[in-house]
């Protein structure tokens, strides 16, 4: 057992916490803080007076808007964040991730029982109807256990292929088309991929013609299936109001707690690079994490995921150089001044960035191509993604 929190509600509507790690896991070799910034190890009590109750690692183990719909459809309970608490209990094992809570110092109950990946076309029309008519459907019980802990917004599920684990989201019926979401992420991924950032293996399924749901390897896995721990940096900044928050924020922090600052810092910055190109607006806290690594005794910047060309959002929502829109090259070489880049490795940086989203462009060519054809709205972003291109490469008569 990691640490124990005691929590009282208080008559104003908020919650007093207090938690504090167990004498044994501060005195076991292999202990990591479950958050390096805000909780770090040690015998100390932490404080908290908040609506939740909940320190932002522990908030983490909590489904977002997607799998609170879920639990509440099977439960009939409030999902709303001040009712935090109890849906930890009720969660049991969290995943993706490590933490597991309980209301007594047995184990958690609750384990993660993914889907099979051969079951995605079964799960895609269970998400369809659900997103129809949250009342009318009796859910499949893959989809509670497999679906109801990730985060994020969109329809999604834990699944398993042999003894693969995989994070699998769906097509929403909000979506302007069913295919639309799956291959664009796909896109933006390889984008990253071809900028030399990690992405875990990702591979889009069509298990029938025009609905695609995008498979990607869970980077929480460690050797024989064992689950590592991760956080967002929404938890290390702890903050609500990340609107215009700088990037440079994730890269102090990079430089504060991780075991390979120089490796993160330079990837933490070309994944900002990319984002800007490629419209990826929903650049939230949440949306970036840090993983521990029992091989290094440390935490390191995951892999990129939720790489997504925006269709609909005009803004940022992380700032570059103090700038949501209309960024410039300018912007992004000021912003890795503030991320304490020297100015020729931050030029090297944003230019390895602009030739992955373009060999990905080429790769993805024909496809991208049908999208624009089909959608005006994609047709839009394709030509502010080339627009970016252009922008962003290097000023003639500079080749590095
Ligand atoms: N490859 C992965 N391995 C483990 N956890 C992941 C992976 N990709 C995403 N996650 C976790 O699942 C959450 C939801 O995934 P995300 O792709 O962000 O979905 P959404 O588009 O709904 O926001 C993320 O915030 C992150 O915590
Ligand atoms: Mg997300």
């Amino acid at each position: 057992m990691a640490g124990r929190l005691l929590y009282e509600h208080q008559a104003d509507g908020t919650i007093h916490s207090y938690f504090r790690y167990e004498s044994s896991w501060v005195g076991d070799p292999d202990a990591f803080p479950l958050d390096p910034v805000n909780l770090p190890l040690g015998s100390e009590v932490f404080r908290l007076r908040s609506r939740s109750g909940l320190w932002g690692v522990l908030e983490d183990a909590l489904p977002d808007a997607w799998g609170r719909r879920l639990l509440q459809a099977r439960h009939g309970i409030d999902v709303s964040r001040r009712n935090n608490i109890d849906l930890l209990l009720l969660t049991g094992w969290a995943e993706p991730g490590a933490t597991g809570f309980s209301g007594t110092t047995a184990m958690p109950a609750g384990l993660v029982r993914p889907m099979d990946l051969d079951m995605t076309d079964q799960a895609i029309s269970a998400a369809e109807t659900f997103e129809q008519n949250a009342d009318a459907v009796s859910l499949p019980d893959f989809f509670i256990s497999g679906g109801s802990s990730a985060g994020g917004a969109r329809p999604k599920v834990l699944a398993r292929s042999g003894t693969v684990l995989y994070l699998v989201k769906f097509p929403s019926i909000n979506d302007p088309s069913p295919h639309l979401m799956g291959l664009l992420e796909s896109f933006g991924l390889a984008c990253a991929r071809r900028a030399g950032i990690p992405v875990p293996e990702f591979f889009t399924i069509e298990p029938r013609p025009g609905r695609v749901a995008l498979a990607v390897r869970r980077f929480d896995i460690g050797k024989r299936n064992g689950r590592h721990h991760f956080l967002s940096f929404q938890s290390l900044v702890g903050t609500e109001e990340q609107l215009g928050l700088p990037y440079a924020r994730m890269a102090g922090i990079l430089r504060q707690v991780s075991a390979d600052p120089e490796t993160d810092i330079g990837n933490l910055f070309k994944q900002m690079v990319v984002n800007i190109l490629i419209c990826n607006r929903d650049d939230h806290l949440k949306n970036f994490s840090m993983i521990f690594d029992p091989g290094l005794a440390g935490y390191r910047l995951t892999p990129a995921y939720d790489m997504v060309p925006n269709l609909w959002q005009m803004q940022h929502v992380l700032s570059v150089n103090s700038r949501t829109r209309d960024i410039t090259r300018k912007d992004l070489l000021a912003e890795g001044s503030r991320f304490a880049l020297s100015t020729r490795r931050s030029r090297r940086l944003v230019d390895a960035a602009v030739r992955g989203v373009r060999t990905a462009l080429a790769d993805h060519r024909r496809i991208l191509d049908q999208l624009a054809a089909e959608n005006r709205l994609c047709a839009r972003l394709l030509d502010n993604i080339r627009r970016n291109l252009a922008a962003m490469a290097p000023p003639a008569g500079r080749t590095a």
